[in-house]
Parts: structure tokens; sequence; C-alpha cells
């Protein structure tokens, strides 16, 4: 199995200027949502107005703040190139030309940003259906969330294609296609049937992938894989999930040759390389912003009714049951009966991000989660404490680097993650060297931080109350000890190292597959 080595580099992935790819015909960026979207009326916007190309209506543009859009997007401001995605704005039509473009960043234009359109119901089968209701809950080992109609798999079929028609229409010649997660497991064999022989597919698969026991249960699951094997490259976070990747492959695949130790797949006379990449964040941008975050604890402080100098716990996660929020709260009652020292002194802080709200499952987790915090706050509040505060608003950036760095511990629990960045940005912006980080075993990042982490298993509340009691009366050494270590690693490991890694291995494998793509090996045309 290849580990991905890439360029070691602690500096902000906005400002790199350069990246293997460079001299590459084009690069073409593909993944369901877009890295610039336009309102009208400033609906959703973070950003003053840009223009008025609405009509008399005014419009806005909401940019990428953090993730993989955030980090992305510098890279195509410096190469170049095109970036296909979902236009999810209500004013994007509005704003973009003939082809569905539109030249972006709005105030530099550098790079084109294509729209593909989805109507409701394509939105409903594609999304909320198959990649929201078998993919999400199969790869995170949900099997009883699955929810199957045999329409999710066909309009997932159908806008597959039409990403893949869309990246096909900007190919030229030794284009290299780069795919995003597990909204478009198709979209690379689309590709391959249609684009010249000489472009190089790659994707990057976000999520855990499941074991073969789990996958077996995917409707379409033989498809998705040959899809999936139109790739010259395929990344995932951790060693793990590459082996399951290749199990699932040489189990439900005729006719695939898989070499595990090398981690490449021989099918219908091509490669597909398997690495695993685990991704991290612009550390250095967060670990400014906490700095920079004067003032603001002070006043989420007064608006929450918290007393400043009580002990913090934060949890920080989109409200989505793969992420252990119930299993939490039940590893702070614990902690809370047993130790009532801690009475009045402590405040755990959980900021919930609703999402995919459309669908019962997530609906359901949103209600069992609010009912929870108003049961655990109703079991122990005093007249002047309650020890859960917990809020679904939107958090400005400033806030939330405040709260990353002024908590004492961050409560990282999932039951399953492909890698989770929250607990990085945490770590990032733990600027005073002090933070604790109690961190699930079954994220994907424990592989990289698990040693300097206090290790929980989410679903033990009882371990998961001492863990905090732990971590919060652990003396300072200990904790400047192990956060020390989790900063090398998180700065040692951030965006840019592995965008490095990632487009390094593209090189890589664009240069060995040469062969198979029907050009010698070392022609000088294909190289960077
Ligand atoms: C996960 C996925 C991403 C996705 C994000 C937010 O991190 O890997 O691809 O964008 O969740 O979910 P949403 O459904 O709102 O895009």
């Amino acid at each position: 199995m290849r580990h991905t080595d890439g360029r070691s580099s602690t500096g902000s992935g906005a400002n790199r200027t350069e990246h293997p790819l460079n001299g590459v015909d084009s690069l073409i960026v593909v993944s369901n949502r877009q890295p610039y979207r336009h309102e009208f009326d400033g609906a959703t916007a973070r950003e003053p107005p840009i223009d008025t190309a609405g009509g008399d209506r005014e419009v806005t543009v909401d940019r990428p703040a953090c993730g993989l859009t955030a980090g992305l997007d510098p890279v195509l401001e410096d190469a170049g190139g095109t970036w296909i995605a979902w236009g999810d704005g209500d004013a994007d039509r509005a704003v973009t030309d003939g082809r569905d473009c539109i030249g972006v960043p709005p105030e530099d234009e550098s790079y084109t940003l294509r729209r593909v359109w989805l109507t409701e119901e394509a939105l409903e089968g594609y999304y909320y259906g198959f990649s929201n209701q078998v993919l999400w809950p199969l790869c995170h080992e949900f099997v009883d969330f699955l929810e199957f109609r045999p329409e999710f798999l066909e309009w997932y079929r159908e806008v597959n294609g039409r990403f893949a028609d869309a990246a096909v229409d900007h190919v030229t010649g030794e284009s290299v296609v780069w795919l995003q997660d597990y909204h478009l497991a198709l979209t690379a064999g689309m590709i391959r049937e249609a684009a010249p022989q000489e472009t190089t597919i790659a994707q990057f698969w976000h999520v855990p992938w499941p074991t073969p026991e789990a996958f077996r249960h995917c409707p379409g699951g033989r498809e998705l894989l040959a899809g999936l094997l139109g790739n010259d490259l395929l990344g995932f976070h951790v060693d793990a999930y590459c082996t399951a990747f290749l199990e699932c492959i040489e189990r439900f695949v005729p006719g695939a040759v898989v070499d595990s130790r090398l981690g490449i797949v021989r099918y219908e006379g091509r490669e597909t390389h398997v690495v695993a990449t685990p991704m991290g964040v612009d550390a250095a941008a967060y670990d400014e912003r906490a700095r920079e975050a004067d003032g603001e604890w002070a006043a989420f402080c007064e608006e929450y009714g918290i007393s400043p100098g009580n002990a913090i716990a934060l949890g920080v996660d989109r409200l989505d049951y793969s992420k252990g929020i119930p299993e939490r709260l039940a590893g702070v009652e614990r902690f809370l009966e047993s130790a009532p020292g801690f009475h009045g002194e402590f405040t755990f802080v959980q900021k919930a991000t609703p999402s995919r709200t459309e669908i019962p499952a997530y609906e359901r987790h949103g209600e069992f989660v609010r009912s929870e915090v108003e049961r655990i706050n109703d079991r122990f509040a005093t007249a002047d404490w309650q020890p859960i505060v917990y809020t679904e608003a939107y958090l400005p950036e400033e806030t939330l680097s405040a709260l990353y760095r002024r908590a004492d511990t961050m409560l990282v629990s999932p039951l399953y993650d492909g890698m989770n960045l929250v607990a990085s940005e945490y770590v990032a912006a733990s600027v005073d060297g002090d933070g604790a980080l109690l961190l699930s075993e079954r994220a994907g990042c424990h592989d990289l931080l698990g040693t300097f982490a206090y290790s929980i298993d989410p679903r033990w509340d009882g371990e998961f109350a001492a863990t905090i009691e732990r971590a919060l009366t652990a003396d300072d050494g200990e904790r400047r000890r192990r956060m020390a270590g989790l900063r090398h690693r998180v700065f040692e490991h951030d965006l840019e190292w592995w965008m490095d890694a990632q487009f390094g291995e593209i090189d890589r494998v664009r240069r060995v597959t040469a062969p198979s793509r029907g050009r010698s090996p070392g022609d000088p045309s294909g190289s960077v």
C-alpha cells in the first residue's frame, strides 16, 4: 500500500504560488459544492455586493471561508483552469454566460466556474437520495439508515453524467480532471469513455470507504466500483480505507486484478493507483485568526450567559448522526454525575450546524439532540448556571476562532468520520499551547493525532466522562507536551502539504500510466 509522502511545509495554502502540476494543459476540478455562490439581495451572503448583473436586483457573492473550496481556490487562481460544480445560488444563472460559466474570483477573474443546474427532482434523487441516503450511511457504516428507491440511482447516474459532460467540454489534450468525493462515483468512468486518452483523471474520496460486509448492501455497487476504476488515481485519507476499497474490488469486480502491496488495480487494460493522503487544514490561517480573536470570547459569554472563567469543553459539528453528538452528551452527563466539584464551574458549548434537513433521519437526529440538551440542562442547572450551551446559530470566523482558542478541551467524538478537520482546526487555533483534544478512535485523523490526543471510544460514556475529567485536571506540563505534539503534526500535514501530496501523486501516475493510455513512457509532452 502506498502512503504518500508529499512535500512538508508549514506555510499557508492561501499563499502558495506553485504546485507540481504547473504546465499541464488545463486543470479541471469537479465537486458537488461550488467555491462561489451568487445570491439575490444577500440571501445567505457574507460579502458586500459585487455587481448588478441580475437586473435591478442586487447580487452578492458568498465566498469560500474554509475547507476544500477555500484551499483549492488559490490553486486554481494560480494555475487557471475550470471548476465544475452544482449552481445552488438563486442568482447563479443570472450571472453566468451562455456556456453556464463565470470568471472568478469576481474582482480578479483568473479561472472559470462552470455551473451544473439541478432541478428539485434531480436534487431529490441524486443529492438527498443516492448520495446522502445510500452512500453516506453506507460509507459511515450506518447500514440501517440506508433508504433506497430505484429513481435515486437513476438520478445519480443522470447527474454524474451531466458533471462528466461538463468536464469533457473543458478537456484539452493533457488535461488533469480532479474529482471530489462520493457524489461523483460514476463520473470518472463516464469521462474516461468520452475524453482523449491523454487526459488524466483523479478522485479524492473524502469519506470512509466501507468494509465489503457493509458495501455489499450498496445498490448498484458493482457499477460504482467500475466507475471509480475510470480514475488513474484514487485517494483516501487513511490506509484502512484503501485496504477496504481494494477488498471490495477483489470481491465484487470480476476481472479486476488487485496488487494490494502496491495499491494498484488492473482492469480492462488500465491501471488505477490507490493512495492514502490525510487531508489537512490551512493551519497558519487558523493560528493567525486565533491570535487576532480579541474580545470575542467575552462577547460570546455575555450573549450566552457563560461565566468567562469556567472550564470550557467545546463541540463543533455538522448536525449529522455520524458525529456522535448524543453519545458526547451522554459522556458529559456522566461527567456531571461523577464530578460534582465541577458544577457551576464547567460549561459544555456545542455549536451544531443543521445539515441535509430534508432527510428524515437528519430531522429526527436534530430533534433528539435538542431534547437531550434540554433534559440534561433541566437535570443539573441551577439558578445561575446551565451546564450545556447549545447553539445552531451561524458563528463568524472570529467567534469560532475565539472559542477554539479558549476551550480547555475539545470533544471530537464521531462514531465514524473520514478524517475530521475540526480536530485539526482546534489544534491550529490553540495558540496558547495548553488546550486538550479528546478524540474518537473512530475518526480518520486519529491515525495522525492519536498519540498526543486523549483517545476515547465514543460510545462508552463512563470512559468518556473519566477522560473529560482527566483532561481538565491534567497538569500544565502534560497538556503542553500533548498540544506541542499535536501542533507539530497539524502544521506538518496542513492543507498545502495535502495538495502537494495529491498533485505529486497525480504527476507520478500520469507518467507511469502513460503506456496504458496509449503513449510511450517518458514521452516529454506528457511531463510537467
Ligand atoms: C462532508 C462531505 C463533503 C460535504 C460536506 C458538507 O464533509 O465529505 O463532500 O460537502 O460533508 O455536506 P453537504 O451535504 O452540505 O455538502
